[in-house]
């Protein structure tokens, strides 16, 4: 059985005194959920948020890491340094960071390596584009992104690694992949894992993200590949957040 995974991507969001504003608002509200919560701040926040969620069961999450330990690499933060903030996991791969900062498959495979050797769960993020889509290349572009993204996934440890599958054209659009499009995709990212990782593929959890609202939740953690969400906007609020979780705990209990 998989456990659900919500998790939060504030993106280029929030100072520290909003992150704190948000997680009193937020813990409350999500006492006993039923699945693991993540919140990813941006890097600036991600101290003062780690403090406000320390003693709670909700995990810390960075949103990008550089795949080097250390060295000249200006503006750029390594693995130890999140693993000293208290990161449980961070986001690799994510789509703005592939279209608007040009990472790669290798890069991706680099920092999700690097999160594992330092004892952090990369969330590994794939996803095609509307016109990808619209020429029927879906599963090629998202199989490839698999394929490369976790190529240097150590075998043995292949059942801890977080999927997202965020199709860019839903992303921050209001336009949401129907459930059972998702679903496709999904059980077709399941499938590539089993030939990957074998039987592990099972426990892997994959996420979907893009426009995911409280109005729309429940009907795609219902899908039965579907294990959780990566939330942008909806995540800002913790309201909206909080109802999302609920949503996901209520399945998970009928698992
Ligand atoms: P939205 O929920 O704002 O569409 O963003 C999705 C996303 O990119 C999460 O990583």
């Amino acid at each position: 059985m998989r456990r659900p995974i919500l998790a939060a991507n504030w993106k280029m969001h929030k100072t520290t005194g909003e992150a704190e504003a948000f997680v009193a608002a937020f813990l409350p509200r999500v006492k006993d959920a039923a699945a693991d919560v993540v919140i990813a701040p941006p890097f600036t926040a991600l101290e003062r948020t780690g403090r406000a969620l320390a003693g709670s069961d909700v995990a810390l999450a960075a949103q990008n890491v550089h795949a080097e330990e250390k060295g000249a690499f200006t503006g750029e933060v390594a693995p130890g340094m999140l693993v000293d903030l208290g990161c449980r996991f961070a986001i690799v791969g994510h789509s703005e960071r592939r279209t608007l900062f040009g990472e790669s498959d290798a890069v991706v495979a680099a920092k999700a390596a690097a999160l594992f050797a330092a004892g952090i769960t990369p969330i590994v993020c794939v996803g095609e584009s509307l016109e990808e889509r619209e020429a029927g290349r879906t599963p090629e572009v998202v199989g490839a992104q698999l394929d490369g993204s976790l190529a240097k996934v150590p075998r043995e440890r292949a059942a801890e690694v977080v999927v997202a599958y965020e199709p860019i054209w839903a992303i921050g659009t209001g336009r949401t992949a129907t459930p059972e499009m998702a679903q496709e995709v999904h059980a077709f990212a399941r499938g590539r894992l089993r030939e990957r990782f074998g039987a592990a593929a099972d426990a892997i959890r994959i996420q979907y993200g893009g426009s995911v609202k409280p109005d729309n939740a429940g009907e795609l953690m219902a899908q039965p590949d579907i294990d959780g969400a990566l939330v942008g906007g909806a995540s800002l609020d913790p309201e909206a957040f909080s109802r999302i979780v609920n949503f996901e705990s209520v399945h998970a209990g009928k698992r």
